[in-house]
């Protein structure tokens, strides 16, 4: 599998008005590999949609390299920025905003085959639409053509984005919670629709989520990146991840969703409570292991004043916990 992106210390920083800049995303280094899904999991306000945005091109990092098929996207310009812009595409949370409610569904999808592909003539453009439409499961395509997306659903709104996405011809797309304002019945059915678009077009996804179960079931057989605070506290297999957590965090995540799912029932392993249910703000983030005010398994003297590098626990298995120092492999 080529390597797409590879982003190595990135880090995200925003100026304040008053006051220092407020830092949300450090040290992340991931890799995306073409026609591959890393998921990235975390709770509300981590930092998982910044991230999204970076890796889209729709914001800047402040720190660290974030490599596009080689080239440092800070420094592209011109027409390979226009290219790298078109290569990696995002689906929008909510389907309600995304579109131009005064476009008709067939121009939402032939504006950008007109300005990417620079194709003029009408028919060729219907066939391209209809081919798309029946990509994203919008069949029988006439019902949708001429409709205005005030009169789609939201799952429907969803699949005209993601046509209109493809008509860009992308080799990335994030997914930044692209299914938490559909019906939980239509759901698994656009996340199907989304598989199966990858085994076509080796199309890569970087999935964003709060739901560990969502998660699971859309990176199964792929990889998972636990976000806490902006910094990523374990990264692994997806499989291996529910079956064998290392970080507390991830092993309190687990515990709360065991019961609720039962893709999760593979956890048989210790249950886990953060202490608490603040999290702490950016503005003053904890020293050392950002987890440790809410740590069961703190210790003392060394997780508040450490900062803990990730330690490698096994193959594509990495953990930011103190726990695990010497276990390097
Ligand atoms: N332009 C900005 N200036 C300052 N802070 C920002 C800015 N944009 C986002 N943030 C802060 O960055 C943090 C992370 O936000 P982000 O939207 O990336 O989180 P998230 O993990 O996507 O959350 P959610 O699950 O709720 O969507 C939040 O504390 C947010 O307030
Ligand atoms: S480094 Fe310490 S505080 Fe942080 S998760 Fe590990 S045990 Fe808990
Ligand atoms: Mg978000």
């Amino acid at each position: 599998m080529s390597e797409l992106i590879r982003l190595t210390g990135l880090g995200k920083s925003f100026p304040q008005k008053f006051g220092n800049a407020v830092t949300i995303l450090q040290d992340i280094d991931l890799t995306i590999g073409q026609g591959e899904t890393v998921c990235v999991l975390g709770e509300s306000g981590c930092g998982k949609t910044t991230l999204g945005k970076i890796i889209a091109g729709l914001s800047s990092y402040t720190a660290g390299s974030y490599q596009f098929e080689g080239q440092e996207v800070s420094q592209l310009k011109g027409e390979s920025w226009k290219k790298f812009r078109s290569s990696v595409q995002l689906i929008h949370q909510n389907p309600y905003e995304s579109l131009n409610p005064a476009l008709m569904v067939f121009d939402i999808i032939a504006n950008p085959i007109r300005r990417h592909q620079k194709i003029k003539n009408m028919d060729v453009l219907y066939q391209k639409v209809t081919e798309l439409l029946e990509t994203v499961g919008l069949t029988p395509v006439e019902d949708f053509v001429d409709k205005y997306p005030s009169f789609l659903s939201g799952g429907q709104r969803q699949r005209v984005s993601i046509a209109r996405i493809l008509a860009m011809d992308p080799k990335l797309i994030v997914v930044d919670e692209a299914t938490s304002m559909i019906d939980t019945s239509l759901r698994i059915s656009l996340l199907g629709t989304l598989k199966r678009i990858q085994e076509e077009r080796n199309v890569s996804y970087f999935f964003i989520t709060h739901d560990l179960a969502l998660g699971r079931y859309f990176a199964r057989g792929q990889r998972v990146s636990i976000m806490y605070l902006g910094r990523a506290v374990e990264e692994a297999p997806t499989d291996e991840l529910v079956s064998a957590p290392k970080h507390p965090y991830t092993k309190a995540i687990l515990s709360a969703a065991v019961g609720s799912s039962d893709i999760l029932e593979r956890y048989q392993g210790e249950r886990y409570t953060l202490q608490g249910t603040d999290i702490p703000s950016f503005q003053h983030l904890p020293t050392g292991c950002a987890l440790h005010p809410r740590c069961p398994q703190k210790i003392a003297g060394l997780c508040d004043c450490e900062l803990p590098p990730l330690y490698s626990v096994g193959e594509g298995h990495r953990v930011a916990c103190h726990l695990y120092r010497g276990s390097d492999v």
